[in-house]
């Protein structure tokens, strides 16, 4: 790799981006240790390609003056993709697809070539990960049987842009960016400098030629490594592909979208035949005997975008000998469940400083909504007392710092996938009382009024446990 007099060095922070002048242990921007790395500045963006097009005088424009033309999305009939995408691909658009390594990044994507090559138009996959015949095998297992996919085993960046030059695909895969480099920068492969560059050449490229790029980036559990989140913000729409490799279940979370809504998500199983869009992911996550109701379990249902999920919390406290106990959390925040004992411990003095606490959702499903802040709760509280149940409840709350249960929103939608999954016990916050009754009275169904309970605080909740 050659090397320019004019190159500079600097050092940058792996985790938020921050740039320094000079080495540092620990970031001062996001206080994190070990990730600040060297990082060679190329004097000039030689290294990036710039057209004659991108040359001309650019002055402002008018608003008015700017020709939008028609809407040209394309769209992938991959209904779980195209939802978050905001209703399909726009041209000229880069598209940064995070997740952990063998969660189903490649499968998806090779799905969408497929989509795309359906559709008469040319797709360009470039792998820095695995050989053409290693994609032909998986694309044989999706089966995919189509000439309009060309597949390159390539890390050289430059020799990517050739083939795009020769081939003008209209869309093109980089698998993954940290298997990729451009030769006039010396840093490593899958350093953050190399990382940064590729990116901003590939943003350069898709915006020129008016090509979609997909650029594949690996995150760790820790989120740690130079990858995707340095990146997020030179892209236009950020996914992350998540799940449990344990499990067959797995969720397209849009963390930024310049063209859609970052709600929305798409929902899949992964099968021997690649991934799988779902509209009832209940199923999935819940097991089969879920009308047994034992201690220390509930059910939420949290929204993924318009889309309710059920899923089911166990909880387990055990006596600690350890000095400090234990916490763990699987499928759900930490820091949520520090302070949900916390407020446990504070306002109803239920003594878990010397438990160690497990909190796991089934099914491999990350729970990211406060809504399931009470079924956390009340499955604490059920196994350190050992209380079950006679039938499985349906709990949503938010709890405050002072025990108190605040509303949630959506709770016509909830409320009806968990009857429509068969519950009949419901816990929520007096808060949504009003509309609750009102969502009974719609569906006809007043009955299941007299199985819901409304909680204002912890307190009540608490009362409700112990009575039983
Ligand atoms: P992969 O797409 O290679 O993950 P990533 O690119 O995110 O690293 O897929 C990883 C796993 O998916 C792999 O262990 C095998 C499994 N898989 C299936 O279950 N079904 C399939 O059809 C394919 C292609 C893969
Ligand atoms: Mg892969």
């Amino acid at each position: 790799m050659s090397s320019s007099g004019k190159n500079k060095i600097n050092f940058v922070c792996t985790n938020c981006g921050a740039v320094y002048p000079k080495w540092l242990g620990r970031c001062m921007q996001c206080g994190e240790w070990n990730t600040v790395q060297e990082h060679t500045v190329v004097s000039t963006p030689k290294n990036i390609r710039v057209s004659t097009q991108q040359n001309k005088e650019k002055i402002p424009q008018k608003l008015s003056d700017i020709e939008t033309g028609v809407d040209n999305r394309l769209c992938l009939s991959i209904p779980e993709v195209d939802r978050p995408l905001g209703g399909g691909l726009v041209s000229g658009s880069v598209i940064l697809w995070g997740g952990e390594p063998g969660i189903g990044k490649s499968t998806l994507i090779l799905q969408i070539c497929n989509a795309i090559a359906m559709k008469n138009r040319i797709v360009l996959y470039c792998s820095g990960e695995e050989s053409e015949l290693q994609i032909k095998l998986r694309a044989e297992r999706l089966g995919m049987h189509t000439d309009n996919c060309l597949v390159l085993s390539e890390s050289n960046l430059d020799k990517i842009f050739d083939e795009v030059e020769r081939i003008n695909p209209t869309m093109l895969v980089i698998d993954s960016i940290q298997t990729m480099f451009l030769s006039i920068n010396d840093s490593a492969m899958g350093s953050p400098g190399q990382i940064r560059d590729c990116t901003a050449s590939l943003v350069r490229m898709a915006k020129e030629r008016n090509m979609i790029v997909m650029i594949i980036g690996h995150v760790t559990k820790e989120g740690n490594i130079a990858g995707p989140r340095l990146l997020e913000h030179m892209v236009d729409v950020v996914f992350y592909l998540e799940g449990d490799r344990s499990y067959q279940f797995r969720i397209l979370r849009t963390v930024k979208n310049r063209f859609g809504s970052t709600a929305e998500s798409g929902l899949f199983i992964m099968k021997n035949t690649g991934l799988e869009g779902i509209d009832d992911p209940s199923r999935y996550l819940l097991k089969d005997n879920h009308d047994e109701a034992v201690a220390g379990c509930t059910i939420v249902s949290c929204m993924e975008g318009l889309r309710p999920v059920l899923s089911e919390i166990q909880a387990l406290t055990v006596h600690s000998v350890l000095a400090i106990p234990r916490r763990i959390a699987s499928g759900y925040d930490f820091n949520r469940l520090i302070i949900l004992l916390a407020v446990l411990e504070k306002k109803l003095h239920i003594p878990f400083s010397t438990d160690d606490v497990y909190i796991n959702v089934v099914g491999g499903y990350r729970i990211k909504e406060p809504a399931a802040d009470l079924a956390v709760a009340l499955a604490l509280i059920s196994i350190k007392y050992d209380i079950s149940w006679e039938t499985p409840i349906l709990a949503l709350g938010e709890i405050g710092l002072s025990g108190e249960i605040m509303g949630v929103s959506k709770v016509s939608l909830r409320l009806k996938e968990g009857i429509k999954m068969n519950f009949t016990h419901f816990i929520l916050p007096e808060r949504n009382k009003k509309e609750t009754e009102d969502i009974c009275h719609d569906m006809k169904r007043p009955d299941l009024l007299k199985n819901i309970i409304f909680v204002k605080n912890l307190n009540e909740a608490i009362r409700l446990i112990k009575s039983k």
